[in-house]
Formats: structure tokens, sequence, C-alpha cells
């Protein structure tokens, strides 16, 4: 009688020790299989959000980089402001992330904060614009847009549509409202547009910033009208410009479209993202959208797995992209001896 509570006892010591142990196996096999599938952790310093493409760009890096495809993802949004980048830049490093993804806002200012990156060791993958680096050594690789083709083809576009309406270069009066400054995008598609000016002689009246922004786009556009009033032509560096500017256009009493020799104001512009640039498109209120394309969540992650598999990849990745438009008669241009179809919208 004595003895039972006894044996009880150990028996049930030994339950214990038992479950104990198995329960210490268990989480030492959880930790190494989690060890052994560690996720990838990236930092990902993205600009800002000044426009639709870029609201598609981040959506588009985000689900790329997700928990489900392996990856620990810091992602911070720089507000427009490279300070602001380089500190997430710098956070990063301190976190010892495996990867850093940036999408700068303007090419200058990153030799510091790259080389610190090296010197770290931890690989930059450059998205969308492009650095401007002394040492090309300070990023792995880089994928986005050929934005000064995209303003050449835009630019071939014009000159194909102007001269099949018999409009004489010298009667072609162009306004541009160009990017963020500085940013690729913006030096891509001016470049594009001030080189066809000055090759095929049309008159480029004046050039500032709209930021990338439907309100400054709308700004800048009602002080050009004010300012000029032979304007019949407005190259805007993006979509959300060009909305603004056709508020600003319509505002003033006067019409958008291709129908140039009839008064018409034709607008142009780059990205082919947001709905209601692509409805303004098919209504023919925008006559040309040159394609940016901003899904670059997948490239990336593809660029990742190559550096975790041990391999190489490509400096420099380019992003296919086409023309769209709603003007039947122009159905393909050409740049340096390449041709590229347009895409009619209807
Ligand atoms: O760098 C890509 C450009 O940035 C897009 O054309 C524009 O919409 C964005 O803000």
């Amino acid at each position: 009688m004595g003895k039972k509570p006894h044996m009880v006892a150990i028996l049930l010591l030994l339950a214990i020790f038992t479950v104990a142990c198995r329960s210490s196996i268990v989480s030492e096999t959880t930790q190494e299989s989690t060890s052994e599938k560690k996720d990838v952790t990236v930092g990902f310093s993205q600009l800002g959000a000044e426009s639709d493409w870029r609201a598609a760009n981040t959506e588009s890096m985000l689900s790329a980089l997700s928990k489900e495809n392996g990856f620990n993802l810091i992602y911070k949004n720089g507000q427009q402001k490279q300070a602001n980048q380089v500190t997430a830049l710098r956070m990063f490093i301190q976190q010892e992330v495996d990867y850093i993804v940036l999408a700068p806002e303007t090419e200058t200012g990153w030799d510091f904060v790259l080389q610190e990156a090296k010197d770290a060791g931890i690989p930059v993958i450059i998205v969308d614009r492009r650095v401007d680096v002394a040492d090309r050594s300070l990023y792995t690789c880089w994928v986005g847009s050929d934005f000064e083709l995209e303003g050449q083809k835009m630019a071939a576009w014009i000159h194909e549509y102007t001269r099949s309406a018999g409009i004489a270069p010298e009667d072609v009066h162009i306004v541009n409202i160009q990017g963020t400054l500085g940013s690729s995008a913006q030096l891509g598609r001016t470049r594009g547009l001030s080189n066809a000016a000055r090759d095929y002689g049309w008159d480029l009246i004046a050039e500032e910033s709209g930021e990338f922004t439907e309100a400054r786009g709308r700004e800048v556009m009602a002080s050009f009208l004010h300012d000029y009033d032979n304007i019949n032509i407005v190259y805007c560096e993006n979509d959300n410009e060009a909305i603004g500017a056709i508020d600003a256009i319509e505002a003033a009493g006067k019409r958008v479209g291709s129908d140039i020799q009839n008064g018409e104001i034709m607008v142009v512009s780059f990205d082919g993202i947001n709905a209601q640039a692509l409805e303004y498109l098919r209504q023919g209120k925008i006559s040309c959208i040159a394609e940016c394309n901003p899904l670059h969540g997948p490239r990336v992650l593809e660029l990742i797995e190559t550096l975790e598999a041990g391999g190489t990849p490509e400096k420099y990745n380019y992003v296919p992209e086409t023309l769209f438009s709603s003007v039947p008669e122009i159905t393909s241009v050409t740049v340096d001896d390449v041709t590229y179809e347009v895409d009619i919208v209807s």
C-alpha cells in the first residue's frame, strides 16, 4: 500500500522526463529546419509614391518578395527624399540584411552609402532608375527601362505623325512637362525629345518639371498656356502629368486631340498603367503612350535566386516595352534602324 504511490510517482516522473526530452528534440528539429530554410532578408528602399506607376511597382515588389516566396522583406518608402533613402540603406546595413534593393529617386549622390553596403558585403540590386557612381562594382546589377529609347520612340512617333499630316517641322510647337529633375526617367525622356527637336527642326518652346504628379502637371500646363499661345504638342513625361495637363487645357477652353491643323492640342505621355490615361488614349485625348513597365518584382526575385544559387546575373537587365496609340495611321516607328510596332488601341 505504501509502495504504490511511490511507483506512481516514479512513472509520472518518467513520463514527464520522456515528454520533456521529446519536446526538446522537437524544438531542436524545428530550429534546425528553420535554419535550413531560413528566409532571405531583403531591405527594399522605394523612392516614394508619386504616381500610379510607382504604386504598381511597389505592389509588384511586395508580392514577389513575400513571406510565401521565402523572403523577410523590410520595406521603406523614401517619401521622395534621397536623404530618407540613404538613412534606410544605412539601417539595412546595420540590420545585416542579405540583399538591398534600391529604387533611387535621382542618379547622383549614392557613392558613399553604396560603398558602405559593399564594405559590409551586402549585394545591392538597383531597380527602375539608375545610379551614377564612379565605381560600378558598388552595385551588383540593375533592372529597369531604357528611358532614352522610350523618348526616342515617342519622338519618332511624333515625327511620323506630323510628317504624314503634312505639318512642317517649324510648325511643330512643343512644350515638355518633365519628370523629377535628375532622375533617369526624366534625363532619358528629355534627351530623346531635345535631340529629335534639334534633328528635325521642331520648335521646343519650353521645359519645366511636373514632378511626375497630376497636380504639378496641371499647374505647369496652366502656366505654359498663360505664357505661350502657339502650343500644339504637349510631351508629358508620365501619365499622371498628362491627366493634369489635359485638365488645364480643357479648363482654358481648348480641345485636346491629334487634329493639330484644326486647333487641337496633342498630348503624348509615358507609362501605360493608369486606367484614366488608358481611357483618355481610347478617347483620343492622349494620342500616344510610350510604355514603361513597372512590374519589376518577379525580375528582382529571379536575380536574387540566381545570386542565391551562386550565379552571376547580367549587370544590366532591360525590360521590353512598346508604344500604344489610338491613331491608326502610324503602325510602326524606327529608331537607329530598329523598327518597333505600335499597339493600336481602340
Ligand atoms: O522611373 C519611372 C517613372 O517614375 C515613371 O514613368 C513615373 O510614372 C514614375 O513616377
